[in-house]
């Protein structure tokens, strides 16, 4: 009985199989309509074997071309052409194609791929209301996706790749509360993502990849569902993107505008397989635990501007196949855990700072610049200061600024004097550390130095990194009437950035045989010389030979100081144009005080600059700056600072005499005469001073200046004053010439106040 009754069942349920399998016909109109659709795809070759007679429902499925049906309605079609399809000739129709496909209104699946249709989506679309999934990549679809496809409420999986679908990603995608897979990569989106993609809860695969979308990606944070999130190529950031699944297993957002480095969270992705974060630019630390996520296979951050210290002890995931840090600003050593099972993986970490690898690593200055000019401070092993330094810096940065300061001054007099002897291990520290980059140590050191000095940087702008874009903008492409002079090695620009503010371009062209160690080293020193009185560089940008990523050019951005040279306002009488005797002291201060600056402002300092009156440019507010482009950044820091003290004495002579002083001849005419009336005191040395001053100035200012220039003048460097000494001397004349007046005539912040008056009368 029981027997039976299973016999019964079984035999109840073969037939019912056999039903599904043999018995299905598909209704003559839908037979007619596949009819149609080989006629309207201009009978595709994938389809040769489709005629009147064919039974639809029971043709074997290849991989090519699958038609399935339930009763006698067909509910999936797959039809893939030849990868590589021509677009169908001008008489296909998508709108006769779509009034021919709408009549199988039960169709779940659809997948018309590689078939060259054409045009744009028809929005009648919408009414293949059953469908879950479509996929229609490889054609040649064009224009907006229409807000229509938001109405086909049961897709689950919508694939768009590889068409020219164009503009924004539509709007209302959010009504699509069932899809899980959304894919157009390859095609032109552009514009920004719409915020309800973020409420697209059961969202599990999002491509966007190979488009032109921009802006920010909106806040993802609650598609719990997320595995696949595949943005590469597109011009979306700078935030990394807000995800909130931990489900992610591929991260894909290479070749973006990505700045905001990688938020924590990343580490706690259990299931991240891929992470691919490339050439974009982040900035930041990059986190090392990145390589020993528990799945992670394939770790790429080529291409960024990542900072941070690698040491050999670091762990990494065994399943590792790829690790790509290449480009980076890295330094430290490579984790042995990547050096030796090499044969297993792919490892690149080429052109970073590693130490003892291979010769495509950047000195250790190149990261410490780079990152610099980004705004990132560089590692420095955390020091342990005496609590006693410490605590004299927080009572008073300003007290240990002078004590440094005399300290400077006496070591600058120890080395004049010491001129010819053996050469004292500190100076041997500091040649070193100039041809090989210097150690941290000695970097935290200069900066307790430069400490008081760093004040004279006040309102100079950061020093950051250009793009070549920015370059470019600033340059109108280099067009020639932004050209200002032109060497045999460089070109310098004029130019203008977007917030208005001029610029000089420098532009170097290198040759490959250039030590990258050497100009790296002239970067580094450029960068910091910032200071109120200098034309202070502003940033650099390298630009890259295509093949081998060696350094093609280099721009070095400087301020602009639009209103020509000193002497075009001194001796030359620009425009009829003449400074007044305040205005020269005023000058002659800011080109002390630029001296003083490269003489003990940095570590190294920068001696012996020869600089000329011609040298000192004058900016919208008259204020003097030592232009640095010719400073000898690359020769010898020793230090013969006496003969910068010299060619100021030639530039206050200049000023004083308001005719050009060219060669020693001149000075030894006018020195004399200096000396002759000062001793004399004689008050106005007639036949000396430049008439356009004759009323202007006061005795005992002029007097003041005339002494200190002779002093500078003398034959013997041993004799000349320091430079602190002629900057008080300045700073004198400048307040008795006109005591009501800010002694500087230029913008000089409070902690520049010169010493009191008493201490530099002698
Ligand atoms: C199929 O039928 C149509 C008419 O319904 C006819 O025009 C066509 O020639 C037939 N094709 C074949 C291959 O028999
Ligand atoms: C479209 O044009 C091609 C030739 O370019 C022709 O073979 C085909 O029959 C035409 N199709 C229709 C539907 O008119
Ligand atoms: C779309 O269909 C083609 C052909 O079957 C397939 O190769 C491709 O992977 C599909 N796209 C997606 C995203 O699944
Ligand atoms: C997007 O592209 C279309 C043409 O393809 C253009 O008209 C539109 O301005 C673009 N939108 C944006 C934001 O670039
Ligand atoms: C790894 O090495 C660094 C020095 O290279 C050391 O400071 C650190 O404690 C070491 N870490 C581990 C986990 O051994």
């Amino acid at each position: 009985m029981i027997a039976s009754f299973s016999h019964a069942r079984l035999l109840l349920l073969l037939m019912f199989a056999s039903s599904i399998c043999y018995s299905e016909q598909l209704s003559s109109s839908q037979a007619q309509t596949l009819q149609r659709i080989q006629v309207l795809l201009n009978f595709p070759s994938v389809l040769s074997s489709w005629n009147n007679n064919t039974d639809f429902c029971n043709i074997e499925p290849t991989p090519a071309v699958t038609v399935i049906c339930y009763e006698d309605s067909l509910t999936q079609l797959h039809i893939i052409g030849e990868r590589g399809a021509p677009p169908l000739p001008r008489n296909f129709s998508i709108e006769s194609f779509f009034t021919t496909l709408v009549r199988l209104p039960s169709i779940k699946v659809l997948t018309l791929v590689s078939l060259g249709m054409r045009g744009q989506l028809p929005s009648k679309i919408s009414r293949l209301e059953s469908l879950e999934i479509l996929n229609i990549s490889s054609n040649f679809f064009h224009g907006a996706i229409p807000q229509e496809v938001s109405l086909l409420r049961n897709l689950r999986t919508l694939i768009l790749d590889e068409n020219l679908f164009q503009d924004r990603l539509p709007d209302g995608l959010n009504k699509l509360s069932l899809l899980a897979v959304l894919s157009i990569r390859k095609n032109k989106l552009n514009g920004s993502l719409p915020e309800s993609l973020g409420n697209l809860e059961n969202l599990r695969v999002l491509d966007l990849s190979h488009n032109r979308l921009a802006g920010e990606v909106p806040d993802i944070s609650s598609l719990r569902n997320l595995q696949v999130l595949e943005l590469e190529d597109n011009l979306l950031g700078p935030q990394f993107p807000k995800i909130g699944s931990n489900k992610i297993i591929t991260l894909i957002l290479r070749k973006n505008k990505f700045i905001s480095g990688i938020p924590e969270k990343v580490n706690s992705f259990s299931h991240l397989q891929r992470l691919d974060i490339s050439f974009n630019r982040f900035i930041g630390r990059f986190q090392s635990s990145l390589l020993s996520l528990p799945s992670i296979t394939y770790l790429n951050i080529e291409g960024n501007k990542f900072t941070g210290m690698l040491s050999e002890n670091m762990s990494c995931s065994s399943q590792l196949e790829l690790v790509d840090l290449t480009g980076n600003l890295l330094t430290g050593r490579l984790p042995s855990c990547l050096h030796y099972e090499a044969r297993t993986r792919i490892v690149s970490y080429a052109r970073n700072c590693l130490v003892g690898e291979d010769k495509s690593q950047h000195p250790v200055s190149f990261c410490r610049n780079e990152a610099l000019a980004v705004g990132i401070v560089p590692d420095h092993p955390k020091s342990k200061q005496p609590s006693k330094t410490a605590l004299a810096l927080s009572i008073s940065a300003g007290i240990v600024g002078v004590t440094v300061l005399v300290v400077i001054v006496f070591l600058t007099l120890r080395r004049v004097r010491s001129k010819g002897m053996v050469k004292s291990p500190s100076t041997r520290l500091i040649q070193e550390n100039a041809s090989v980059g210097y150690t941290s140590k000695f970097l935290q050191d200069a900066r307790y130095i430069t400490q008081a000095m760093k004040l004279g940087a006040l309102g100079v702008p950061a020093y950051r990194n250009f793009s070549l874009k920015d370059i470019e903008d600033a340059t109108n492409n280099f067009d020639t009437s932004t050209l200002l002079n032109e060497g045999s090695y460089s070109q310098m620009y004029r130019g203008e950035l977007r917030d208005g503010s001029h610029i000089a371009i420098r532009c170097h062209n290198m040759s490959r045989r250039d030590k990258s160690q050497s100009y790296m080293n002239h970067i580094e020193i450029l960068s910091k010389l910032r200071h109120q009185h200098l034309v202070s560089a502003l940033g650099h940008c390298f630009d890259y030979h295509l093949d081998d990523s060696s350094v093609s050019r280099i721009f070095l951005v400087f301020e602009y100081a639009p209103n020509g040279t000193l002497r075009d306002w001194i001796s030359e009488r620009r425009d009829n144009q003449s400074l007044t005797w305040s205005q020269r002291i005023a000058a002659a201060i800011g080109v002390a005080k630029g001296i003083q600056f490269l003489h003990a402002g940095i570590v190294p300092g920068v001696f012996s600059n020869k600089l000329k009156i011609t040298d000192v440019l004058l900016d919208l507010n008259l204020v003097a700056k030592i232009s640095s482009h010719n400073l000898p950044l690359l020769k010898e820091y020793m230090g013969k600072g006496k003969s910068d003290i010299y060619d100021l004495g030639v530039i206050l002579l200049e000023i004083i005499v308001g005719k050009h002083i060219n060669g020693n001849g001149e000075v030894d005419i006018f020195r004399p005469q200096l000396e002759a009336s000062t001793a004399a005191d004689i008050a106005a040395p007639n036949g000396v001073v430049d008439p356009a001053v004759q009323d202007l100035y006061t005795d005992e200012s002029l007097k003041t200046v005339m002494q200190i220039c002779s002093r500078c003048l003398h034959k013997d460097p041993a004799e000349r004053p320091s430079i602190e000494d002629v900057l008080w001397n300045l700073q004198f004349a400048a307040q008795i010439q006109d005591p009501s007046q800010s002694i500087e005539g230029s913008p000089a912040s409070p902690s520049t106040q010169p010493p009191r008056l008493q201490m530099t009368i002698k």
